[in-house]
């Protein structure tokens, strides 16, 4: 999937603002040495820098990483695989928000990141958990069905876990979990009338492989049509985002 960063930057700045509760939770320590695993545009990095921490950030989307080292040239970035990625240094924490619900294989991914820690570093992360977004995506699916598209229908972009599931996985790879919570927290979209259209565009692209542009658009406006009672309140639409979040340490 090709990124639109200068869009991210734009419009969903809400990722990287909701992420700073997630590095109260990170507690940098000055001098630590931190990976951001899916950087992104690179905000919350450099804020973990400011922190007076050594940081390096990894995101897949060469489009991503380019717009981080122009936006932040005095911090360290690289384009890597989060289960395919090693650091000749180990790192005291490893970092992620918003970013582990777009990785394919979770178990090599944690691998990676324990082998990356020094023992009893932690990885302190948020991503979508089960629930996320679900009206949304049953819309779209619903949406694609009727026109025939049931091929797209099938299409399976994002993993959302369970906190059981989630910590299981992670005792199973060595880490202690010390802190997980699963919560909903309603996420504000900025595009009035155009939100949902928005968001698909940014991040649901792969459910309309194959369609055409003009059909495409028309489905766009039942699905909004579909999550109107569900998403817009007082003037405001509100995706139904699920967050789950954890602090695992490495034993
Ligand atoms: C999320 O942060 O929950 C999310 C972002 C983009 C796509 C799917 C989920």
């Amino acid at each position: 999937m090709k990124w639109n960063a200068e869009l991210y930057d734009q419009k969903h700045a809400f990722v990287y603002q909701y992420g700073e509760s997630v590095l109260e939770l990170l507690g940098v320590q000055p001098g630590e040495r931190i990976l951001d695993l899916g950087c992104g545009t690179g905000y919350l990095t450099q804020q973990i820098a400011d922190l007076g921490a050594d940081v390096a950030g990894i995101d897949y989307s060469p489009e991503m990483i380019q717009k981080a080292k122009q936006s932040h040239p005095e911090v360290s970035f690289s384009v890597a695989d989060a289960s395919r990625f090693s650091f000749t240094e180990p790192f005291d924490a490893v970092f992620s928000n918003a970013a582990l619900h777009w990785v394919k294989n979770h178990d090599a991914m944690i691998k990676c990141v324990y082998h990356s820690l020094k023992p009893g570093g932690r990885f302190v992360a948020e991503m979508g958990g089960k629930g996320n977004v679900q009206q949304l995506i049953a819309a779209t699916k619903q949406v694609l069905l009727k026109h025939g598209y049931s091929k797209q229908a099938e299409t399976e972009i994002w993993r959302f876990p369970s906190l059981g599931e989630y910590t299981s996985e992670l005792e199973s790879h060595g880490f202690r979990v010390t802190f997980a919570v699963h919560f909903d927290r309603p996420t504000a979209l900025q595009d009035g009338e155009q939100s949902v259209t928005k968001w698909i565009a940014m991040f649901g692209e792969q459910y309309f492989e194959g369609v055409p542009s003009d059909t495409k658009q028309q489905m766009l406006k039942e699905i909004t049509e579909i999550l109107r009672p569900l998403y817009y309140k007082k003037g405001i639409w509100y995706s139904d985002y699920k967050r789950l979040r954890f602090i695992a340490v490495k034993q």
